[in-house]
Formats: C-alpha cells, sequence, structure tokens
C-alpha cells in the first residue's frame, strides 16, 4: 500500500495482489477438481454407475454399501492394523471395494449406507475399488433410482389385468370375500403393489411382487384351461394371489438393498403369509374349514420341497399347479435377467449364475 498526495492510504497494488491469488487459487482448485473427477469416460460429475467401471477408473461417486467385513493384516509388522472389504452396489449391479487406511474411517460402516466414493479401479480378481476417502451421504438426499430398480412394467396396468383375472375366475363367495378384504386394505394394497419379490434372485424390484405374482396367475390360468375338471379355478387364483403375500413384511421396501426385516429374517414369507391370511379368513363368519385348509396348505407348501422351504410338499392337484407355476415364473425371470445383465458382451456364454447352478447359452 502506498499513501497518495492528500496523504491518504492507497491499497490499489494490494488489492490487485489479492484478487490474482484468489484467481489462482480458485483455477488450481479447478484443475484439482478436473483432474481428480475424470475417467477414461470424462468428467465424473454425474452418477458412475458400476456397469460402466474399468481398471484405471477414477471414481467419485455414490454407491451403497451391500456387505463389509473388517479383517486384520497378517503380517506380523502390521499387527493391530486392519482393513475393509465392501461389497458395493447400484441399481447396475455390484464391485468389490477396498479400504486399506483404517485411519479414515470415522465412523462404523453399515449396510444399506450409501456413501460417497474417492477411488481408483483396479484389477484384483475382477475389478475393485481401491477406496481413498469417502463420507456418508443422508439417506433424504440420496437418488433412490440409482440404487432401487423399478419393474419396466406399468404398476397401474399390472394392477388392472390382476383384478380383471381374479374378477372373472374367482366364483366361490367365500374367497371373493377374502379377496375384497385384501383390496379394502389400503395398506395391504400399497405393499403389495411396491414389495420387491426377492432380494436379489428374482423380480428384485420395486413391484416385483405384483410382476411375479401376475406371471403366476396367468401361469395357473393356463394349468386352469389344460386340466378344467381337476382344478378348482377359484382356489387356485385366489391362492396364486396370496402365496406370496408374506413378502411384505419379510422385506423393507425403504431399504435400498431390500434388506430382509427381522421378521422375515426369523419366521420367513410363508409363515408370514400363512398368518396374514389367516387373519382375514378369521374376519368372514362362517369361512368353510375344509377350503381354509386346502388354501393354507398351498401357501405353505408352494416351495415345492421342504429343502426349499416348504414345511409340507403339495398334496392337492392344485397345490401341485400353483408350486409349478410359482417356480416356472421365478426361474425364467432369473434366466431373463442373467441374459440381460449379460447383453453387449462378446462372450455367448453368461457368467456363472450361482443360484441357477449354471451359465446360459444366449448365441441366437
Ligand atoms: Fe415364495
Ligand atoms: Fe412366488
Amino acid at each position: 500500500m502506498f499513501e497518495d498526495e492528500k496523504g491518504a492510504f492507497y491499497y490499489g497494488p494490494f488489492f490487485l495482489h489479492v484478487i490474482k491469488m484468489q484467481v489462482f487459487f480458485v483455477l488450481a482448485g479447478f484443475i484439482h477438481f478436473i483432474k481428480n473427477h475424470t475417467s477414461k469416460g470424462g468428467l465424473c460429475l454425474g452418477k458412475q454407475f458400476v456397469k460402466d467401471l474399468k481398471v484405471g477408473s477414477h471414481v467419485f461417486s455414490q454407491f451403497v454399501v451391500v456387505a463389509h467385513k473388517t479383517l486384520s493384516f497378517s503380517a506380523p509388522s502390521r499387527q493391530g492394523e486392519y482393513f475393509i472389504k465392501l461389497l458395493l452396489g447400484d441399481v447396475s449391479g455390484t464391485i468389490k471395494g477396498i479400504i486399506w487406511n483404517s485411519s479414515m474411517v470415522r465412523m462404523p460402516i453399515r449396510t444399506d449406507e450409501v456413501l460417497l466414493v474417492n477411488g481408483e479401479v483396479e484389477e484384483y480378481n475382477g475389478l475393485q475399488l481401491v477406496i481413498n476417502d469417502y463420507s456418508i451421504v443422508e439417506k433424504e438426499k440420496v437418488n433412490r433410482s440409482h440404487f432401487q430398480a423399478t419393474c419396466p412394467r406399468d404398476n397401474d396396468e399390472m394392477w388392472r389385468g390382476l383384478l380383471e383375472i381374479v374378477s372373472s375366475a374367482v366364483s366361490n363367495e367365500h374367497l371373493t370375500r377374502l379377496l375384497n378384504i385384501f383390496y379394502n386394505d389400503q395398506d395391504l394394497v400399497k405393499g403389495f403393489r411396491l414389495s420387491p419379490a426377492a432380494k436379489s434372485i428374482h423380480h428384485n424390484y420395486l413391484g416385483g411382487l405384483l410382476e411375479h405374482t401376475l406371471e403366476v396367475v396367468e401361469i395357473c390360468e393356463h394349468l386352469i384351461k389344460l386340466y378344467p375338471e381337476e382344478i378348482d379355478r377359484s382356489l387356485l387364483i385366489t391362492a396364486a394371489i396370496f402365496h406370496d403375500i408374506g413378502k411384505i413384511e419379510e422385506y423393507n421396501a425403504d431399504s435400498f438393498t431390500f434388506e430382509q426385516t427381522d421378521k422375515g429374517k426369523l419366521l420367513g414369507h410363508i409363515t408370514i403369509g400363512l398368518e396374514m391370511v389367516r387373519k382375514m379368513i378369521e374376519s368372514i363368519p362362517s369361512f368353510p374349514d375344509d377350503l381354509k385348509m386346502k388354501l393354507e396348505h398351498m401357501i405353505i407348501s408352494h416351495h415345492g420341497e421342504k429343502e426349499w422351504g416348504s414345511p409340507e410338499v403339495p398334496q392337492t392337484f392344485e397345490a401341485f399347479a400353483l408350486f409349478h407355476a410359482d417356480l416356472l415364473s421365478a426361474r425364467l425371470k432369473q434366466i431373463s435377467q442373467l441374459v440381460k445383465k449379460h447383453n453387449g458382451k462378446p462372450s455367448a456364454w453368461t457368467e456363472w449364475d450361482r443360484f441357477l447352478g449354471r451359465r446360459v447359452f444366449t448365441a441366437k
């Protein structure tokens, strides 16, 4: 600063210097940001999806913690130190993650939490995201569509389709009353239309339970056409509607990873569903005992085998039909999802699917 002719202090050059320095720092910060947020795919200003990550990608994006494990270093020189292995995910898939430097873990990492991750992708038995830094994202600030898939089919259309089939297929007055109790329970219907059908195996997206139920009902309608004399149409369609209703309480549709609820883990959807249907039947005066027993049998036997979670195997014609319709819907969706995930890859064979216990050949 200088003194001018009138004796006042003149700050001009000093301010100019300060402004120049500020411009320098802003530019340096911008260059640093560009450098750190540029990957082979370009600027990482939006969401970077797992499916697009490659070896060498720099990552600055949100991922949900699907699983995590804290492990100790085995080297004697690093005794007492630990590292964290993670499975991170988004709507497009999952990737392994690793935190070598445990000192950056300021708060315990929890499953279903969304992290804003800064790191690099490397090759280690497949892709692995080495995390240099991370912060926890508040649940309210997360764009749910990045983490929870939604059924591609229109929910209203599926619901209308289901109601149409049921109205023409179910003529038994007791079963009609039971279905009306379900339709009039707004919370139950909302849960039914929103729930996933599974955490990961099939129809694992919002609206998946409705889509799977509609598929099972449609398959049952075909079986009824093949065996009109053997199958009680009202009973089979009603059981198809309710067979997985327990999933509404088995999975937490609010969770980014569709975590199982405590009730779901402890009881499973078969027991929960049985309990829900029993409760509805209790409010119907003079509901026939044998009809109740047959319907309950179909709910508890729909997994087909004791080792697949059914306390009893199917022992009626309708129960057999329901088991196979359920299995067909689940299996075909599993294969369809596996093939879709494989689309665009050079090999004709999909990756190994541990639930199907095989690869699938996709060449046309
Ligand atoms: Fe089931
Ligand atoms: Fe099912």
